[in-house]
Formats: structure tokens, C-alpha cells, sequence
């Protein structure tokens, strides 16, 4: 048994839910943030950088909440930090409905974006339409997210005409790993580069609410930012960026092994975790835990009852 999850009541920036045309239009307000702005300031509520999380759970949704995120990607690192795989493609569409409906669950104010894993797009606009429509209806995400840039503009209008909003992701895309030969750093030579800013145009053009800019030089990501007007998402991509997405289990540093030069750990919890695990279990072979003030007792009567018929034992 264990105690039982409660959705958060209030976060400590108490704001109503995010929507997408608020992120959508986040470059129009006037900057008040503290990175350098990417686009003149013209009216309307405050700018400061977005603040996105991954999440895949009821912990790591409450902890994007408290956190006052503005997005919450349930992203297809899922199957490398929680489901173990090396890499993000055998993550399915069943995997990130499931989770993308525990943290839905959990969150009240950001926007949760639920990440299109491999195959779930490629095949046809109406297999496209289908998977994100579960991701919507069955995770309850307000926006999806897919990897790929200029090629992705029919699978974008396909979801936009479903009523679907789409968040592009461009640069090092992890379901790219095969074609990329491994996680490369991005648009480092002038071909690669253009297209880059080219596919941010297209992914823009075609109607998409925000761009993940993943593993890209932070001069290439601040040319990307000042092409488009809607925001960019960094992550490995400099401090330019419209704002910053990292996943959950790198910020609290449940991830193990050699980290990219962009991951900061802001928390050991590995360590905390597997010092409270092995405290306790040193706890049970002492016979220390649990204690009678941790356990339940019979009522006085049914324990005389017991005794009587069975001897106290
Ligand atoms: O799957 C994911 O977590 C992502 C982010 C790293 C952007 O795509």
C-alpha cells in the first residue's frame, strides 16, 4: 500500500491553465526577462523565458507544477529514462498515452504537449491523425509534438486540420539516431546550417506553435530565434533560445553515465533515493522497522478472544 496521489491544488505562481495561443503569441509581449530578448517587445503581458519540463508521472508532474512550467512534454525519452532502452524508437503510441494521461492527471496549469513517438507518424496522415488523436483524447494533451522539419509539412496540416495543435522539433532529433550515426550536435557546416533556419521557416509557414531546437550551436539557435515568430525551446542550444526544456530525470539527477555538456543537475536524488532504499532495508534485517507504533493493533477484546482459543502467541 501507499498514500494515494492528490492533484496539486494551487502552484505558487497561481495562473490559469497555459493554452497554446498564449505560447503561440508569447514573442509579441513586451520582454521583461532575464536572458537578452530575440525580438522587439510590442505590448501586451510580460515576456520572460518559457519554462519547459519533461514529465512521465505523478512525481514528475507535481514537480513541473510547483515549478510554475509552463509545458509539460511527455516526451519519448520515456523509453530511455523510465522503460530503460537505449534509445527513444521502440517507445510506442500505447507507452505515451498511458503516461501522458497520468500526467495530465496530476497537473493543472501547464500545457501539456505529449511527444509523437517513432512510426506513429510516418506512415500516413490518417495513421497520424489517429495516434494523436488518442494522445488528445485518451492522454488529454492540448498539443503534440513531431520531430523533422520542411518534410514534416503535410503530417503538420494533416494534425492542424484535426483540430491538433503541433509543436515542431528540429536539430539533433533523437528518432534520427540511425540516419545521424549517433547524438551529434547539429547544423555545425553552412549546408546543414541553412537548412536548419530553412526548416524552422517551413515548420513555421505551415502553422506549428513553438520549435524545439535540440543540440544546435547557440549562434545557429539565436538566428533560428530571430526568424521566426513563435518561440523556440532550447535544449542544447544555448541560452538564446525564446526558452529551455530539459528532461526531469537529468534535472534531479536520476540519470547515470556520461551527461552532455547542456545537462546541469540541479539535485542528486539517485543518491538520496538509494540512501533512504538501503537505510531501510538495513532497517528490516536489524529488525528495526517496522516498530509496533508502525503497525496495527487487534482490539482489546478479539486479541483476549484469540489468546483464549489459540494461546498468545
Ligand atoms: O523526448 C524528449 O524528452 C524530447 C525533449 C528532449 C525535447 O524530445
Amino acid at each position: 500500500m501507499t498514500t494515494t496521489p492528490s492533484v496539486p491544488s494551487e502552484n505558487p505562481f497561481s495562473r490559469p491553465p497555459i493554452t497554446v495561443p498564449e505560447i503561440a503569441s508569447w514573442k509579441r509581449r513586451p520582454y521583461g526577462g532575464t536572458a537578452s530578448p530575440e525580438s522587439s517587445p510590442s505590448g501586451g503581458p510580460e515576456r520572460r523565458p518559457l519554462v519547459m519540463v519533461t514529465a512521465y508521472d505523478v512525481a514528475s508532474a507535481r514537480a513541473a507544477e510547483a515549478a510554475g512550467a509552463d509545458m509539460v512534454l511527455v516526451g519519448d525519452s520515456l523509453g530511455m529514462v523510465v522503460l530503460g532502452y537505449d534509445t527513444t524508437l521502440s517507445v510506442t503510441v500505447d507507452d505515451i498515452v498511458r503516461h501522458t494521461a497520468a500526467v495530465r492527471r496530476s497537473l493543472r496549469t501547464p500545457l501539456v504537449v505529449a511527444d509523437m513517438p517513432y512510426l506513429s507518424f510516418h506512415i500516413s496522415p490518417e495513421e497520424t491523425v489517429r495516434n494523436a488523436g488518442r494522445m488528445v483524447v485518451e492522454g488529454g494533451a492540448a498539443a503534440v509534438k513531431v520531430e523533422g522539419g520542411a518534410k514534416r509539412v503535410r503530417t503538420i496540416e494533416a494534425l492542424l486540420d484535426a483540430e491538433i495543435p503541433v509543436m515542431g522539433h528540429i536539430g539533433l532529433t533523437p528518432q534520427s539516431i540511425n540516419a545521424f550515426g549517433g547524438f551529434k550536435v547539429q547544423g555545425r557546416i553552412p549546408e546543414a546550417a541553412e537548412r536548419l533556419v530553412e526548416d524552422a521557416k517551413a515548420l513555421e509557414a505551415a502553422g506549428v506553435f513553438s520549435i524545439v531546437l535540440e543540440c544546435v550551436p547557440h549562434e545557429l539557435a539565436r538566428l533560428i530565434t530571430r526568424s521566426v515568430g513563435i518561440p523556440t525551446i532550447g535544449i542544447g542550444a544555448g541560452p538564446h533560445c525564446d526558452g529551455q526544456v530539459l528532461v526531469f530525470h537529468d534535472i534531479v539527477g536520476f540519470t547515470t553515465g556520461k551527461r552532455p555538456k547542456f545537462v546541469r543537475t540541479f539535485a542528486n536524488l539517485q543518491e538520496a533515493a538509494n540512501q533512504a532504499v538501503s537505510a531501510y532495508a538495513a532497517a528490516v534485517r536489524e529488525g528495526d522497522f517496522p516498530t509496533l507504533d508502525e503497525s496495527y493493533s487487534l482490539p482489546p477484546e478479539v486479541a483476549r478472544v484469540l489468546a483464549e482459543k489459540y494461546g498468545s502467541g
